[in-house]
């Protein structure tokens, strides 16, 4: 995979990431399954490794640090976020006080084992959450040194925010075949110099019927996520069954697809519990797909645009 300038920092990242979370970081998935899933990623290319301080009930950052443990660490770009920490009783809460944060940012130092953090973005802030006393900490950690580039995973309002701020290297948004409805935020937050990175490029793979073929504890994990934050989504879902269909194709592969042609996007972070996943993922980076399918995502998903003359 060619590796390109994320945004205007000077990292170097190629076109897939791997997001280590979920399913992956939790302490039911084995950790020797996980562990070399994470391995055969860098070996085949992928650079961009984004996590979470609360990812996978904070085991997500430990994992990856026993992969960076035995890797060079300067041609990799680790990514990690901060400000949603676990109550005593395992629940996620916001908490971007300063306080927090610089506490946030040492845990992640240490479970992470590394000195510097690449990136460190606010994970998923309110509206509120974005204000003058939180950049402020963000400025500092960056003159610490712990922290080296600053980003911000958000949709939405929260997003046109962030958008505007001159502070963020980077945007992490949600952008896949059922949510197309932010390429003008893409476009904006280009033209502002953020890379881009997007977040559940594969829709939760709401396009098929594998999220009900349960054969792992990982499937089962993947289908209460759907039925608990992404039941309206799973009608939405049925209109692009067509996806499944194409010769050579997984519907899967197409989905990523469909991001990836996307000019302005930098990365998206894939999320996958299986090797044989991965691989095709990458592959897909450097397949050609039919533009009449691209046209025919894009038409489902804008039905009131007028087709391109
Ligand atoms: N607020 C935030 O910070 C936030 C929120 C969401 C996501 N993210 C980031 O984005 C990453 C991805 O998010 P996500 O897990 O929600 O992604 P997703 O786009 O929903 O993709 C994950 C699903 O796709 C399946 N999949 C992946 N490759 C496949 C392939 N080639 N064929 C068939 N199925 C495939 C996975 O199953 P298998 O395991 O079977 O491959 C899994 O069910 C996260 O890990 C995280 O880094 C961030």
């Amino acid at each position: 995979m060619n590796h390109h300038k994320l945004g205007n920092t000077d990292l170097k990242i190629a076109p897939i990431g791997l997001g280590v979370g979920g399913v992956l970081g939790e302490k039911f998935f084995y950790e020797p399954k996980a562990l070399h899933l994470i391995q055969t990623a860098l070996d085949n290319g992928i650079n961009f490794l984004d996590t979470g301080s609360s990812y996978s009930h904070g085991n997500a950052e430990l994992r990856l640090g026993k992969v960076l443990s035995k890797n060079e660490l300067d041609k990799l770009v680790i990514a990690t976020k901060g400000g949603t920490v676990l109550t005593p009783k395992n629940k996620l809460a916001r908490n971007f006080t300063k306080e927090s944060l610089l506490k946030n940012v040492d845990l992640s130092l240490q479970k992470l084992g590394i000195d510097r953090i690449d990136l460190f973005q606010l994970h998923s802030p309110s509206l509120k959450d974005i204000n003058d006393d939180v950049l402020d900490t963000l400025h500092e950690l960056r003159i610490q040194g712990k922290i080296n580039y600053i980003g911000i995973a958000c949709d939405g309002p929260v997003l046109d925010k962030a958008i505007e701020i001159a502070l963020f290297d980077t945007v992490m948004l949600t952008y896949n075949i059922l949510c197309q409805n932010v390429e003008n935020q893409i476009t904006e937050a280009k033209k502002r110099g953020k890379g881009i990175l997007i977040k559940s490029p594969m829709a939760h793979s709401l396009y098929g019927n594998d999220i009900f073929k349960i054969t792992t504890v990982a499937d089962i994990w993947y289908l209460l996520r759907v039925l608990k934050n992404y039941r309206p989504e799973i009608v939405e879902g049925l209109k692009y069954r067509f996806i499944n269909n194409i010769k050579d194709w997984t519907g899967a592969e197409i989905a990523l697809k469909f991001v990836l042609e996307n000019p302005h996007i930098d990365c998206a972070l894939i999320g996958t519990t299986r090797v044989n996943h991965l691989l095709a993922n990458i592959r897909v980076t450097t397949r050609d797909l039919d533009k009449l399918i691209l046209t025919k995502i894009k038409t489902i998903g804008n039905p009131l645009a007028l087709p391109a003359k």
